[in-house]
């Protein structure tokens, strides 16, 4: 189920620079983008959501996408995602060379109509075209495509959405051609027993095809949610610097789970993640000189670490 790298036990993919950034009016500078990138790749994130492949006239955020990961690209070992809602998304993010495209649909209609503009029939054939699309790109050249299921576990139109439809267009992209399934909680609705009950879903139907998690801490039950996916097997999460996070086309939607205590929380698990958690907190002080007013989450930034705290890795050589 792992699709971590040898030395690490779970995978945690940035996302503040897509979710966190896709609500604000303001630019963030596209050199205070890469700077907070570079900081985090060095901190130990392997996986970042850079940009997104929308319309600018629609996100303006994202009018910086080339410039933004062609800097991305050119860091050592860094995998660089892109979200894209469609086809056109797609051949924008393969022209520019991301590792992984992140295609997104909600498994509630009203949300997918609302945020991208059409039926989820719609949506999963335009992910069939875009698996084609990937398919057809010579080696070496090919990105990882994710199928992303958004609103999979509430929706602020339509409530509670029945698991029945979560697998049902698990199962659609899997079979169109995702390498990766993606459940998000897009408006914080998950608790940990309806993260169970989805999850042992999806991953009856999908085969060996690693299932990750998207949870938003809107109702501040996000890390209990990451728990109770961990207990099930998933091992790739995303998560944002600070908790940034929200969706416009989502009422009520707030930040993610903050990055910086999620990789905490691993790490006190004794799941490696290759993240300094000390490096990791320090990059929030990008973050904050461009955001001056936005308010910025996390625990282990308010507390610091536990007295002679000895991270995962270290713990790990000792011998038992
Ligand atoms: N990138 C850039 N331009 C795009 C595009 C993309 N991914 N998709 C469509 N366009 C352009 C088209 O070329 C067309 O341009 P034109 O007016 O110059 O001819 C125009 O946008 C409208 O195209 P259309 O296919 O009719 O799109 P739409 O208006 O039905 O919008 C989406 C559909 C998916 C592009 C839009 O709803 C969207 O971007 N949604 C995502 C919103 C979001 O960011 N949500 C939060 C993240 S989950
Ligand atoms: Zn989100």
């Amino acid at each position: 189920m792992t699709q971590a790298a040898s030395d690490t036990d779970v995978t945690v993919c940035e996302v503040g620079l897509r979710d966190g950034l896709q609500m604000l009016d303001a630019l963030f500078p596209t050199d205070q983008k890469l700077a907070w990138i570079r900081a985090e790749a060095e901190a130990g994130v392997r996986e970042i959501e850079v940009t997104s492949f929308v319309p600018p006239k629609l996100v303006p955020q994202f009018v910086d996408a080339q410039q933004v990961v062609e800097g991305a690209l050119a860091i050592d070992g860094l995998t660089v995602l892109g979200l894209v809602p469609n086809l056109k998304g797609a051949e924008r993010g393969i022209a520019l060379g991301v590792h992984k495209l992140n295609f997104v649909m909600s498994v509630s209609r009203t949300h997918n109509q609302k945020n991208v503009r059409r039926e989820r029939e719609d949506s999963v054939a335009d992910f069939a075209r875009i698996a084609d699309l990937v398919r057809s790109q010579p080696d070496g050249g090919r990105p990882q495509l994710l199928g992303g299921l958004s609103t999979a576990l509430g929706c602020s139109y339509e409530g509670r959405i029945p698991v029945e439809d979560v697998v049902r267009y698990a199962v659609a992209l899997a079979e169109a051609g995702a390498d990766e399934i993606m459940i998000a909680d897009t408006v914080g609705y998950a608790d940990p027993i309806s993260v169970r009950t989805a999850f042992k879903a999806v991953m009856a139907e999908v085969g060996s095809l690693p299932v990750s998690a998207h949870f938003h801490d809107t109702r501040g039950l996000g890390l209990a949610n990451v728990a109770a996916a961990l207990d099930c097997g998933v091992r790739r999460f995303d998560a944002s610097l600070a908790g940034l996070g929200g969706c416009q086309f989502a009422p009520g939607a707030t930040g993610n789970i903050v990055m910086d205590d999620l990789c905490f929380m691993l790490d006190a698990m004794g799941m490696r993640t290759g993240v300094d958690l000390q490096k990791l907190v320090a990059v929030r002080e990008i973050v904050a000189r461009n955001l001056p007013g936005t308010a910025l989450y996390g625990g282990l930034a308010r507390a610091g670490l536990p007295t002679r705290y000895q991270p995962a890795a270290e713990r790990a050589r000792m011998p038992a």
